[in-house]
């Protein structure tokens, strides 16, 4: 399949954030990027519900979801009623990971697991099969515009391979210090979904860098 673009708004200008969702609406991203941090997991503390809450009202596209939070699970229910498509929990957040994955499929979304750089992909031999995306940090979590990680994209081969080897449909999405360049070596390497933030809003015509980015 071709890629997906799934611009994250983190970037983006919170005090005119309608205006760039409309711009998202308008471009060629697939899904929307929602990162939420809680300044206990990571090291920074970013939006919540009353932002997530108001998206679903404003546009069409799937909202990819990424909670850099403790005890993910707590809170399925306010994230499946905010409309979300992807709900990804980080694997280094959860210690009955098989159980939360099931509690979000039972729940109507579809389950994502995050890997820290530093977490080996191999640790989801077991799963994979339950699994509807892996979202690989190409940068250690909690901010944006930092750099990527070279050993990103030899870790996105390793994965496509795990996911052949089981038969296995999930996607792969790739988030941190995507550009132009890595993205396409990301892509090249196995990647299904590429997450973008700085490099999308911190361009002079982030609509076009969406084009660029989906044209790959
Ligand atoms: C980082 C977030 C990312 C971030 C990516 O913790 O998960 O989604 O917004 O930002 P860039 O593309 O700027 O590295
Ligand atoms: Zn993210």
């Amino acid at each position: 399949m071709n890629h997906l673009i799934a611009p994250s708004l983190l970037s983006a200008n919170f005090l005119h954030l309608e205006k760039d969702i409309e711009m998202l609406n308008r471009s060629e991203a697939d899904w929307i990027h929602l990162d939420i941090m809680d300044g206990v997991f990571v090291p920074n503390i970013s939006f919540g519900f009353p932002v997530l809450n108001l998206l679903k009202e404003r546009t069409d596209k799937p909202l990819d979801v990424h909670l850099m939070i403790v005890y993910p699970e707590k809170f399925i229910d306010e994230i499946a009623a905010a409309g979300t498509e992807y709900m990804n929990v980080h694997y280094e957040a959860c210690i009955h990971l098989h159980r939360v994955v099931n509690a979000i499929k039972n729940r109507g979304m579809k389950a994502g697991v995050t890997l820290n750089p530093h977490t080996p992909v191999l640790l989801l031999e077991e799963i994979i099969g339950d699994l509807d995306m892996v979202l690989l940090m190409s940068v250690n979590p909690g901010f944006g515009g930092q750099k990527f990680i070279e050993h990103s994209v030899q870790k996105v081969g390793v994965l496509k391979e795990l996911i052949l080897r089981k038969n296995a449909r999930t996607l792969i999405e790739v988030d941190g210090g995507v550009n132009l360049e890595t993205g396409k070596r990301l892509v090249e390497a196995g990647a299904d979904v590429l997450v973008a933030g700085n490099f999308i809003f911190s361009s002079d015509d982030p609509f076009q860098t969406i084009h660029q980015l989906k044209s790959l």
